[in-house]
């Protein structure tokens, strides 16, 4: 039954029952959070084996590094060798830095502002203008880095097979202000979309104006699976160099939701070009990353395998909160055409759409109530969610009892918030 459909008197009744649900959910003086989408501390267990390893063995690597002294500014060979193989890509083209991708993505940037790319006419802060596409909805803490940076940012819609790629495709073909992309290829933050392999081939294929037009290929979650499938890979920085445009492709990714956010160990796979760039203005900032905490990993993993049968442990606690939160969402709202939200095969989070022009009523409702969700509009450049319509829920940090409170509290929200613009009309 549409709300649409529904006749005054039945809308103003249906409202009743809802704010008296809602009042009394009010009063369980509740405090819960879907904000962030951080692991929860039963995953962060999983790996509590790594705080003890290196106690008990040698502090030198395969190669002979003292992973307790300086340097070895790209990494030790043997988490290369680890993730390499997790990505199908030659270990001399991926090097490992200290916990965040993110803090690479930023250098990146920053280098490329600073100095320009391999193949930039001159550095980026010295153009007049320049814009960067934005995929969305996507991940925030990217657009906040363009935005720092004073690039134009330009939406362009995720499609159920990645990013709209014609839509680029005519966006660059013309304009040498459009430095680049941002792009989450596998369980897209917040939509879970994966990115196909024809729209890569055309992303990595496609004329550009700028000589330097690069794609942020942050394949954070590329193998965090809700299944007991894994994900393809895809050898994008091969793709981009088969194509004709080696030095298009910069993939991040990083151990942040595998081992410990805090304490992990982070990825670039590029081209061996783009790596001598990074690399030569990184040696400026730092002599090295921190390898006690990658030599951790390599004994506590192995090799890829075990990396991936590690994965299955954090599925097996993960899986049963996603289903929870589709649960409850069809059980509440299905029957209303309120709302639509993706079911994702894997990643961090669900992306829910309430009625357009009410997502920040509803996330001021759940706040009211006790429950914190992120921002409406977070997925969105400077928050600015054209159709206000969207909710990016991240149901891995709570406990599987608080995530089924909390979502009922939500769905009760996404019906208030519906129901009083459908009484307002
Ligand atoms: C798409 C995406 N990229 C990167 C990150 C952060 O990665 P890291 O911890 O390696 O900086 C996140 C964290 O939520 C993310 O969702």
């Amino acid at each position: 039954m549409s709300l649409s459909t529904m006749s005054r008197e039945e809308l103003e009744a249906l409202s009743h029952e809802i704010n008296t649900r809602y009042e009394d959910f009010k009063g369980k003086n509740l405090s819960l959070d879907l904000t962030r989408g951080k692991p929860s501390a039963q995953q962060l267990d999983l790996s509590n084996g790594l705080l003890s390893l290196l106690g008990e063995g040698s502090t030198t690597d395969v190669d002979g590094t003292d992973a307790r002294n300086y340097g070895n500014l790209a990494g030790l060979k043997s988490i290369r060798t680890i993730w390499a193989d997790i990505l199908g890509v030659p270990v001399e083209e991926i090097i490992a830095e200290n916990n965040a991708s993110l803090e690479i993505m930023h250098y990146v940037l920053t280098f490329a502002m600073l100095h320009g790319l391999p193949s930039s006419p001159q550095p980026w802060v010295k153009e007049n203008t320049l814009k960067w596409l934005c995929p969305v909805p996507g991940y925030d803490r990217h657009f906040s880095i363009t935005e720092t940076l004073g690039f134009e940012m330009i939406q362009v819609p995720m499609n159920e097979d990645g990013p709209d790629a014609d839509a680029i495709a005519d966006l660059v073909a013309n304009d040498p202000s459009i430095k680049g992309m941002w792009l989450v290829p596998v369980f897209a933050n917040p939509d879970g979309t994966v990115t196909s392999r024809e729209v890569a081939e055309k992303l990595v294929s496609m004329p550009t104006a700028a000589s330097d037009f690069t794609i942020m290929w942050d394949n954070a979650y590329g193998i965090h699976t809700l299944t007991d499938e894994f994900p393809e890979i895809l050898p994008i920085v091969k793709m981009a160099a088969d194509a004709g445009h080696p030095d298009r492709v910069f993939q991040l990714t990083s151990s942040s939701k595998i081992t410990f956010a805090g304490a992990g160990v982070s990825f670039l796979n590029t081209s061996s070009t783009n790596l001598d760039w990074y690399k030569k203005y990184l040696g400026i900032a730092t002599i090295g990353p921190n390898k006690i905490s990658q030599l951790a990993h390599v004994r506590f993993f192995g090799n890829a395998d075990g990396v991936k049968a590690h994965m299955l442990k954090h599925k097996d606690i993960l899986a049963p909160k996603f289903a929870a939160v589709e649960k409850i969402l069809a059980e509440r709202l299905g029957e209303y055409d309120v709302a639509t939200w993706t079911e994702p095969k894997g990643g961090y989070f669900i992306s829910l759409d309430v009625v357009p022009g009410t997502a920040k009523r509803v996330v001021a409702l759940a706040a009211e109530a006790g429950i914190k969700l992120t921002n409406a509009g977070s997925a969105y450049p400077k928050g600015e969610d054209p159709k206000e319509t969207n909710i990016r829920l991240a149901p891995s940090l709570p406990p599987l009892e608080e995530i089924t409170v909390a979502m009922d509290g939500v769905a009760t929200c996404v019906l208030k918030a519906a129901l009083e613009k459908a009484l307002a009309a």
